[in-house]
């Protein structure tokens, strides 16, 4: 029946996943998906495109449909509502040397970490925004309004009007106070150069939006945030996402302000904090090696498997595009210990290696800034459902890890965000979790101290 239905979507870099499921109990009932155009910078009309298409059917049979997706991203709207430039995406780095200047202008990093919760790198909206009123005046000037990928689907989805967010995805553009929970318009201005308008904080659970048809559309929120709400993370989880980005992130009671900068201190979805650690390079180190050797990721699991610990000494520093933990915007990648007898199940056991170290890193930095020891680490994304992370994660974690079954975790997220919004209840709906396997291994610390090494002589 309609009533039951509601629609989660995660709008990714990649693509457009809707998925309707039952708002009594969390059951997927239908999913589609739509592609996304490949880059980090993408006119975000296509975004629209791909939402009606994965959408398409879903709709008409929902009663409320909240959007997920990928966080930080600049959509820069003139007073039309069209796009004045490109957005620029999480893992477009152009805007490096913005994000150095705005946190000087912040007084530092740690005031600005205290400001809007974390320090600024390249993948906040902030730098983004600066980076257009530098090298693309003419379009900065256009610009009336700034919104998040999510805000603009949901936009999209209502039909216009004014446009709304949530605290989750505004804590990461660089203008949003998580000591406050409103709004810094001022800190956009000062990026940007001029006043811009931001869209409206809708409450976690509040229904922002009817559409013509009436659908309930709730806040809607960054990917990450959606992901933790469909995990329904506890105290002592750590969730290691494997997408195009590595995620570690937990959620917290406290407000984080990290003047590190290795953790960012995010809003969730319901009223708590999200710390997260999280790297730019993670499935992309295993498909460079996929493309290398000519295999899927199936196949790169299978030869990693076939070949030792350690890979024989070859070592990978896998921050090809550059990196983002650590701070490394102009990083590229590099192989040490080859040798002629280096073999193909050397170079994919490698690659697994320097992803879970990396992740690995990740995890460490942010329990060490929770000060909580990570008791339950749950993987998910792309890559977490191949053999070689279930055999290599445990050891190079050095914890055993739990793997929920494959799932639209974003998407469901978001699905239960709309269930709770269209419920009218102070709380998310109990769904049951996903069905999961565990995994064990004895620690093995030679991989971390190999990755470490090399990291820490690399720049
Ligand atoms: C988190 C981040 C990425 C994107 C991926 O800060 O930049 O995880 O949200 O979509």
């Amino acid at each position: 029946m309609a009533a039951d239905l509601v629609l989660g979507i995660d709008s990714s870099t990649q693509s457009t996943k809707a998925v309707l499921v039952d708002a009594s109990d969390g059951r997927v009932v239908a999913q589609q998906t739509a592609p996304h155009p490949p880059g980090t910078a993408v006119d975000p009309r296509a975004w629209l495109d791909a939402f009606d298409r994965a959408t398409e059917g879903l709709l008409p049979r929902a009663s409320a449909i909240s959007i997920g997706g990928q966080q930080h991203g600049m959509v820069a709207l003139d007073a039309a509502g069209e796009p004045v430039f490109d957005a620029l995406l999480w893992n477009d780095t152009r805007s490096s040397g913005a994000a150095v200047d705005l946190i000087a202008e912040l007084g530092g990093p740690e005031a600005c970490a205290e400001a809007v919760g974390s320090v600024l790198v390249a993948s906040f909206t902030a730098t983004k925004l600066r980076w257009l009123r530098d090298h693309e005046p003419d379009a900065a000037g256009r610009t009336h309004e700034v919104l998040l990928p999510h805000d603009y689907v949901s936009r999209h989805v209502v039909g216009g009007g004014e446009a709304f967010t949530d605290r989750g995805d505004a804590s990461g553009t660089g203008y949003f106070s998580t000591a406050d929970d409103a709004w810094r318009p001022e800190l956009a201005a000062a990026a940007i150069g001029h006043a811009v308008g931001l869209p409206r904080v809708v409450a976690p659970c509040g229904i922002a939006a009817k559409t013509p048809t009436g659908l309930a559309v709730g806040a809607g929120t960054g990917d990450n945030m959606a992901a933790a709400l469909a995990l329904d993370l506890g105290p002592g989880d750590v969730v290691v996402s494997i997408g195009t980005s590595g995620v570690a992130s937990a959620v917290s009671a406290t407000r984080i302000a990290d003047g590190t900068g290795s953790v960012t201190g995010f809003a969730d979805a319901t009223g708590r904090f999200l710390p997260m650690a999280t790297t730019m390079n993670a499935a992309r180190i295993l498909d460079l090696q996929c493309r290398l050797l000519g295999v899927d990721h199936d196949e790169l699991g299978r030869l990693a498997l076939a070949a030792p610990v350690g890979a024989n000494g070859l070592t990978i520093s896998p921050y090809y595009d550059g990196e983002r933990t650590p701070n490394r915007p102009d990083a590229t990648g590099t192989w040490v210990g080859l040798t002629s007898a280096t073999s193909r199940e050397d170079v994919a056991r490698a690659a697994f290696e320097a992803l879970l170290c990396s992740l690995a890193d990740a995890v460490d930095l942010l329990t060490g800034m929770t000060g909580e020891t990570a008791t339950r680490i749950l993987l998910v994304g792309g890559a977490a459902g191949n053999p070689a992370v279930h055999a290599l994660a445990p050891a190079i974690l050095g914890a055993p890890v739990t793997v929920p079954a494959p799932g639209e975790y974003v998407a469901l997220g978001a699905a239960r965000q709309a269930a709770w919004a269209w419920s009218g209840s102070t709380e998310p709906p109990s769904w049951a979790p996903p069905p999961a396997e565990t995994y064990t291994a004895a620690p093995n610390p030679l991989v971390r101290e190999a990755y470490a090494h090399l990291r820490d002589r690399t720049s």
